[in-house]
């Protein structure tokens, strides 16, 4: 389950291709535990119909202003009192510039200007559409409205065109959504985070590496996003899509990942070290590939610098949080490791736990001794993560750590 279960979700749905990605959403939505309540434009029923998303959802869809289900004949009121938020996606251009106005000619409009709860919209047009200076208009008027924008993307469209328009997509919405009711706990700070593994060159196709996916460091770094941060996130090698949002900087050996952290350590107020940095590296790596022969092949190590430890030797560092994945007795070699480093904070894990899946299970070390955080997905985690380091770095006086 995600933060959004038991959430009350209006969806409502205009006239647009996207429609069809409505579906999607609602699917997801419900799969994370919300409630939702789809209202639809009569252009929207001729995308897509009702009963898909009557089905979908598990309750009855509304198209019109004088449906005769509603007793009392309120439903543009009563529809979003006990909802935490309407979400309109796709929105029209035409949708956009209703709002824009304050018009209210259908359900969907009179609820959305009747609503006392926050609204999230989801353009969705062409680009020539969206880029008219009369969209540009709306869109920054009902943004001042204090409505949230979800999007839109840019990419291929429906009508042949490429460019700024496309809906997100319902993964990318349902992330949106969710980040929208986290709440803002580190407003503009600037967080440096690593992540991933690192490769280190035997030859020019063979390295050394750990085994890290990626997901804990990219899930930290969406939460860090989600708090209201400015993030950089310092990857190595893996196979996920960044948080959208974020500053990412591609790397692959630990040399490469110490360079582009001390770039970026003096912009920093936090720095969140999770990647799983290879501990040597090849002295010599073959710039050709080494010819397999009946020979032992010995090759020779050293060490890599220790990233967290350089960061937090500085002189004015950056508040310092590690991480450590043990395969035993967790508790006390976590504690001996954040000791070492002198970080005031280090999240451990256990291997067998934390490589590869989607959830986790975190204990946090600090001053005040050992906070564990019970088996969760890993985007949970990394909430509660910087919801930890929110409440102690708000007790650093100047802001940095030393
Ligand atoms: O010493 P160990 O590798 O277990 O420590 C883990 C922590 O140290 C992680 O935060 C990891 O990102 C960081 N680290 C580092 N540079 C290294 C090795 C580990 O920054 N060379």
């Amino acid at each position: 389950m995600t933060d959004l279960a038991k959430k009350r979700l209006l969806l409502g749905i205009t006239g647009g291709v996207a429609a069809y990605k409505a579906a999607e959403l609602v699917r997801l939505l419900v799969r994370a535990g919300v409630e939702v309540q789809v209202v639809m434009t009569q252009a929207a029923c001729q995308f897509i119909t009702p009963v898909t998303m009557q089905a979908l959802s598990g309750r009855p869809v509304f198209t019109d202003l004088w449906d005769n289900r509603i007793d009392n004949g309120m439903a543009h009121i009563d529809f979003t009192r006990d909802v935490d938020a309407v979400v309109v996606a796709p929105a029209s251009a035409d949708f956009i510039a209703k709002l824009a106005h304050g018009l209210a000619d259908d359900l969907l409009s009179t609820l959305c200007l009747a609503r006392m709860c926050p609204l999230l919209v989801a353009p969705a047009m062409n680009k020539q559409m969206w880029e008219n200076p009369a969209t540009q208009r709306n869109a920054a008027q009902i943004r001042s409205d204090s409505i949230t924008l979800l999007g839109p993307a840019s990419g291929a469209q429906a009508c042949g065109e490429t460019g700024m328009g496309r809906m997100l997509e319902a993964e990318d919405l349902l992330a949106g959504i969710e980040a929208f009711f986290q709440p803002r706990l580190l407003p503009g700070r600037h967080v440096l985070i690593t992540a991933g593994p690192t490769f280190e060159a035997i030859d020019a196709v063979r390295g050394i590496t750990n085994s890290s996916s990626g997901k804990m460091g990219y899930a930290v770094a969406r939460a860090a996003i989600e708090s209201g941060a400015e993030v950089k996130l310092i990857s190595g090698p893996t196979c996920l899509r960044p948080p959208a949002g974020a500053e990412l900087v591609n790397v692959t050996s630990a040399q490469e990942m110490l360079k582009a952290v001390n770039e970026a350590v003096n912009w920093a107020d936090i720095f969140i070290g999770v990647a799983a940095v290879a501990d040597y590296y090849v002295l010599n790596p073959s710039e050709q590939k080494i010819k397999k022969d009946a020979h032992i092949l010995t090759l020779e190590l050293a060490p890599n610098p220790d990233i967290v430890s350089n960061v937090m030797n500085l002189p004015n560092p950056p508040f310092c949080v590690g991480f450590a994945a043990e395969s035993e007795n967790l508790y006390e070699y976590a504690e001996m490791k954040r000791r070492r480093k002198n970080l005031p904070l280090l999240a451990a894990n256990l291997v067998q736990t934390a490589v590869g899946g989607d959830d986790n299970e975190l204990v946090l070390f600090d001053d005040e001794g050992p906070h564990p955080l019970p088996r969760a997905s890993k985007i949970v985690l990394a909430r509660q993560l910087i919801a930890h380091i929110a409440k102690l770095y708000e007790k650093i006086p100047n802001g940095k750590a030393a």
